[in-house]
């Protein structure tokens, strides 16, 4: 959410080198035994209920994957609305306990919360840019930490130039596909997170702001330039919130993962978000999932659309606090994790974060991290907020202090959130 900072960005380049961004990371979760699992017992009232495939990771899970997290794929074939059948008892999670994507990083989004977006704001965190060492920072995340994929935080209206139904501006997308390479680089998956709120400028897409058509123009242009790397995940908007019709959202997704698929895209992740700041606790009782469950590929399949889902730490779940309240498993990850399993379907926690050395954080996201894993059959990962152009003492900063060719990491990120920490094998982090 993080809904505090945004406003603060795009008064200055430097004012917002010092404040933008976000980044991401994630670390996906593999299959494996779930250990302490005792999930609810039901199926979700009115989800349809079918089984689950094994989610099938194409990396070891202490080794850099080198493959496309191709296997995404679900099973279900339930019809929307139907009341199925019933869900295995306690369906058990199939969890590894180790994820696959981490990270963070971003380009400097320069939006606030409404769409609104300042044209000077957008900038890499790459040195050619003057931002941060965002290349460094990469390379210091896979590298030392184990992280393996990267969200990349852009406007809408940085694509486009600032002008809507615009194509594509190639300086623009020059610069941001600087950051892009250099994310492919380091050999991680990199996530496309357009971060318009489901919003340009305070019109909600398709709901009378922006058309489905000109959102769709636009991804089907950065789909066409990125078809043929495995290594793009496409989030096609961040955080949705206050949109007045959900199925109509779900019909400007539609409209965008069409013209993803037809521009070439044919196989990788594309990112399915929902309303309320895609809050993972309201995904399914705010009716974000039976909307966006219906959205299909070209084939009519779901292969490879995740659901997009946040979660922060702290008591507002505004992610603007240094201390933890909750590690957000009995008010969200658990029962999202059940409606998925009965749906057949998977997330991707692409957003989530906590005070960078605050004790409370450390123990509580080393919690939420270890249920991720435990159920890594409908969890890909997590995303942690967030590095790039943010400064050192952000209240979410992961960013790595550097001495030379030495980075170290913030507590939080050393205990918790690194894939190396060890906190997906199941560690409480205490
Ligand atoms: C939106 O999510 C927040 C938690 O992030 C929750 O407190 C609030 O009730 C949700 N609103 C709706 C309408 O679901
Ligand atoms: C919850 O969903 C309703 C209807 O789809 C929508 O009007 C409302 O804005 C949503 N709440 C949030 C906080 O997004
Ligand atoms: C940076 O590293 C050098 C060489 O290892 C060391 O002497 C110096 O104290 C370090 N600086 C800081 C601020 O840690």
């Amino acid at each position: 959410m993080l809904k505090a900072v945004y406003p603060l960005l795009g008064i200055s380049l430097f004012a917002s080198y010092a404040r933008g961004q976000g980044a991401v990371f994630s670390q996906s979760l593999s299959h494996g035994q779930i250990k302490g699992w005792t999930g609810a017992t039901t199926c979700v009232q009115g989800a349809t209920c079918s089984f689950v495939n094994d989610f099938r990771s194409t990396t070891s899970p202490t080794s850099t994957p080198t493959t496309p997290i191709s296997s995404v794929a679900s099973t279900s074939s339930t019809a929307p609305g139907s009341t199925g059948t019933s869900c295995a008892s306690n369906s058990p999670a199939k969890g590894s306990g180790t994820l696959k994507f981490t990270s963070l990083q971003g380009f400097d989004f320069g939006c606030n919360s409404d769409g609104s977006c300042s044209p000077g704001a957008a900038f890499p965190p790459l040195l050619q840019y003057f931002g941060a060492d965002g290349a460094g920072q990469m390379t210091h995340f896979v590298k030392d930490d184990g992280y393996n994929t990267f969200r990349l935080p852009v406007a809408w209206q940085f694509f486009t130039n600032y002008v809507l139904g615009d194509p594509i501006n190639a300086d623009n997308m020059a610069k941001y596909d600087a950051l892009v390479q250099a994310c492919l680089a380091t050999g991680a998956f990199c996530i496309i997170d357009m971060h318009n709120y489901a919003r340009w400028e305070r019109g909600i897409i398709g709901q009378g702001g922006p058309t489905n058509a000109q959102f769709a123009q636009t991804w089907g242009e950065i789909a066409a330039i990125y078809k043929d790397n495995p290594k793009i995940i496409f989030g096609i908007m961040n955080e949705p919130h206050d949109v007045p019709d959900i199925n109509l959202w779900a019909a400007s997704v539609q409209a965008a993962v069409t013209a993803i698929r037809k521009a070439g895209a044919t196989t990788q992740i594309i990112l399915l978000p929902g309303n309320n700041w895609t809050s993972a606790a309201t995904f399914v009782s705010n009716g974000s999932a039976d909307a966006l469950k219906k959205v299909v590929n070209l084939d009519g399949s779901t292969t490879n659309l995740i659901f997009d889902v946040h979660k922060y730490l702290d008591f507002d779940n505004s992610g603007t606090n240094p201390e933890c309240t909750t590690n957000n498993i009995a008010e969200a990850w658990a029962p999202l994790a059940q409606w998925l399993r009965c749906n057949g379907r998977q997330a991707f926690n692409t957003e989530t974060g906590g005070g960078y050395n605050t004790a409370s954080c450390l123990t509580l996201m080393c919690q939420q991290i270890a249920f991720q894993a435990q159920n890594s059959d409908v969890f890909l990962g997590y995303v942690g907020w967030a590095a790039g152009n943010f400064f050192t003492g952000y209240v979410l900063s992961e960013l790595p202090a550097q001495n030379g060719t030495t980075w170290t990491d913030t507590p939080l990120v050393a205990k918790c959130m690194a894939p190396n920490a060890g906190a997906q094998k199941g560690s409480t982090g205490q």
